[in-house]
């Protein structure tokens, strides 16, 4: 299994790589930073340096070449405002999906967000605009013929994982470690039969793979 990780030296993305290496995955990526390049290859990962900002989709397609599976685990963060909101986790994603399509990989992971996050708290406007870019993001990968799945974890953690989650269309937000998000994702990549889903994701006491098999329909 080939995978290619947009965000891959993230705290979700980075965990995921690792374990996808550890279960014998060729696993490459995108990632900004030289310094990353030098974690990465401490692992043994050999990715990709690059800006999703300055990538266009044929230069990602290159790149993505022979990918069973795209991953996309990049986001903005709190950093850059709405501008670099829009960038990444708005056309980052649009830039993804029309490489997808030119490389013919046909399926796409994308780490989204709970659209009611925090909706308990006074939030910023900038919040406001993350919440409302990630979910036209989640419609337009709903929107193609991709073989998608978009998981929307609950507030990140770098708690130890505990390998147990709640999974389901629709849950309370709470949070989730990125060890069980990461965990969640690599149980998707190897389980091709879960197709065309949105799945919200929290703590929970279901063991990952039984939470992810339980989604697999027909
Ligand atoms: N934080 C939360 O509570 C929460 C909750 C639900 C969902 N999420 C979503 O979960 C995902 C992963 O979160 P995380 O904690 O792993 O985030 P993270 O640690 O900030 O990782 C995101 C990665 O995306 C990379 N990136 C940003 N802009 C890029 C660009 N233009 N080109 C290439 N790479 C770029 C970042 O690179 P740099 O390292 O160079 O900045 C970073 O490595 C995000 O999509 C986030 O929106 C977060």
């Amino acid at each position: 299994m080939k995978a290619f990780i947009i965000g891959i030296a993230g705290g979700v993305g980075l965990r995921l790589a690792r374990l996808l290496t550890a279960d014998g995955d060729h696993v490459d990526g995108l990632y900004r930073r030289s310094e990353q390049g030098e974690l990465l290859e401490a692992h043994g990962i050999h990715a990709t340096r690059g800006d999703l900002t300055r990538t266009g989709a044929p230069t990602l397609a290159a790149l993505l070449r022979g990918t069973d599976v795209l991953v996309f685990a990049a986001g903005a963060g709190g950093e850059g405002g709405t501008n670099a909101i829009t960038a990444i986790d708005g056309h980052g994603l649009s830039t993804a999906i029309e490489a997808a399509r030119l490389a013919d990989v046909r399926r796409l992971l994308l780490v989204s967000v709970f659209p009611e996050a925090w909706r308990d708290r006074e939030v910023s406007d900038t919040f406001e605009h993350y919440v409302e870019t990630k979910k036209r993001a989640d419609a337009e990968l709903a929107a193609t013929a991709l073989d998608w799945v978009i998981l929307r974890p609950a507030a990140l953690t770098d708690d130890p994982g505990t390998g147990r989650i709640s999974l389901a269309p629709a849950l309370v937000h709470t949070q989730v470690t990125r060890d069980d998000v990461a965990a969640t994702l690599a149980e998707l990549v190897h389980t091709p039969r879960l197709s065309r889903e949105i799945l919200e994701l929290t703590e929970g006491s279901t063991l990952i793979a039984d939470g992810v098999q339980q989604w697999i329909r027909g």
